[in-house]
């Protein structure tokens, strides 16, 4: 029998991974405008880790993560997300006192999930984190920054904002008796998974998706007026800022996140194009982890991406600019069998079109064969060479003029022709 791929893992192929390769390089360039830093984290992690950080009674520590024992009998865990390794990395190498970081990362994250379009056990993120700064500043900075994001993407209609604040950790506390209070009478009503959650999360209960769960939910006690002042002033803080910078954004009191360890600020972005999986990304404030990890107190907020769901969007969007989908620009070959030549003539268009494809035909064939295996490259057209004379022939594969001329001129004249395509690759 055939081995197969795990359920929920991806293979990407060369036309995905030139649409993923674009949509990380978009994204990592909003992140350096920003002057954000890259980090690196391991994928595995001590279990103790997420426990601590997502919490025990999150969907993602208690039923989705892959955990194992090593040989060395150590517990371990493949990361379910990048906030807790990141605040272990900046804490563990002393980021954090006195200082203020603005990080970004990306990579494989695992969930044990059912897949579906979308939602995968094995996907990406492009995440930030920010650390030692408490101010609203940095919030409307980071969602100024993805709403930046979106725009480079060119998906920026098809996304909106939701946000929230959860109070402070006292605030919330108070409020969660208030809701299991709310709640109680109508335990046998409630969904099975919410039963369970008024127990151990009953702020999850908040945004269940079961219509009857949501019918109870939408007369209970709201978090917003139960925002203690500090946790009030900061959000109005937040949206004031949004709104000068020109944000679209909603205040959505039932968004409280699937993580733990939000304090403050919450939000997602989401978007109607991608059916059931609409969140392409979430984040928010987390002023309490890192002392829950063992550092100082230090205030802490992010987001993350999930790269699958954004490739799907600017998919759904046609976002890609024609470029991305194109394999290579030029398709080199010999007009006879003279190999050399044509390779000399493709690493001076190499050098001419710095980061575009040029790709040499290799492996020989008829003349009308080749000129087809051009063609299927997405190519713009073929330089075909010919040694005997000394000359070139750029011969387009859609619109457009032949060119013949001396091997010299071959640079310049196709420059001129496609100065502008090359730019807007860029
Ligand atoms: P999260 O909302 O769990 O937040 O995940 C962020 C994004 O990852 C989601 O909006 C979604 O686009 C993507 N994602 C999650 N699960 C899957 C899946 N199974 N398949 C495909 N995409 C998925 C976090 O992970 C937090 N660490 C974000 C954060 C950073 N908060 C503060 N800092």
């Amino acid at each position: 029998m055939k081995i197969q791929s795990i359920r929920g893992m991806q293979n990407l192929l060369p036309a995905q991974t030139r649409r993923w390769r674009w949509v990380e390089r978009v994204i990592a360039g909003v992140f350096d405008g920003y002057g954000y830093e890259q980090v690196r984290m391991p994928m595995l992690e001590s279990v103790d880790l997420f426990k601590r950080s997502v919490g025990d009674a999150t969907d993602i520590v208690e039923k989705e993560m892959y955990v194992f024992e090593d040989r060395g009998g150590d517990r371990v865990a493949l990361r379910p997300e990048g906030t807790a390794g990141c605040v272990r990395l900046a804490e563990e190498e002393g980021l954090l006192f006195n200082q203020q970081q603005r990080l970004w990362y990306t990579g494989p994250m695992f969930r044990y999930e059912r897949p579906q379009k979308g939602r995968y056990r094995q996907f990406d993120q492009i995440g930030a984190e920010v650390f030692g700064l408490p101010g609203p500043d940095v919030d409307a900075e980071l969602l100024v920054l993805t709403a930046e994001i979106w725009r480079a993407l060119g998906v920026d209609d098809a996304v909106r904002l939701e946000i929230n604040s959860m109070g402070s950790p006292e605030a919330r506390a108070a409020y969660r008796g208030r809701l299991v209070g709310y709640l109680e009478p109508f335990r046998d009503e409630l969904d099975e998974d919410s039963q369970r959650r008024l127990e151990t999360n009953p702020l999850r209960i908040l945004d269940s998706k079961v219509p009857r769960t949501q019918e109870i939910v939408a007369a209970a006690p709201r978090l917003a007026d139960a925002l203690d002042e500090a946790s009030r002033t900061h959000f109005d803080a937040v949206q004031r800022l949004l709104d000068q910078a020109g944000v679209d954004f909603e205040v959505n009191h039932n968004i409280v996140r699937g993580l733990d360890y939000y304090t403050g600020l919450v939000f997602e972005w989401t978007t109607d194009a991608l059916g059931s999986q609409g969140a392409v990304c979430g984040g928010g404030r987390y002023d309490g982890l890192v002392e829950q990890l063992g550092g100082k107190p230090t205030p802490g907020i992010g987001f993350a991406i999930g790269v699958d769901r954004a490739v799907l969007l600017c998919e759904a969007r046609q976002a890609f600019p024609a470029a991305v989908d194109r394999r290579a620009l030029f398709y080199v070959m010999p007009r006879a069998a003279d190999t050399a030549a044509a390779m000399q003539t493709a690493r001076q268009l190499r050098a001419a079109f710095p980061g575009e494809g040029v790709l040499l035909h290799l492996g020989g064939g008829k003349f009308d064969k080749r000129i087809k295996r051009g063609l299927a490259t997405g190519a713009l057209g073929a330089v075909i060479t010919d040694e005997a004379d000394g000359t070139v022939e750029f011969r387009p594969f859609s619109e457009g003029d032949r060119i013949e001329c001396p091997v010299a001129a071959l640079v310049p004249l196709l420059r001129q022709r496609f100065s502008q395509l090359t730019e807007l690759s860029e």
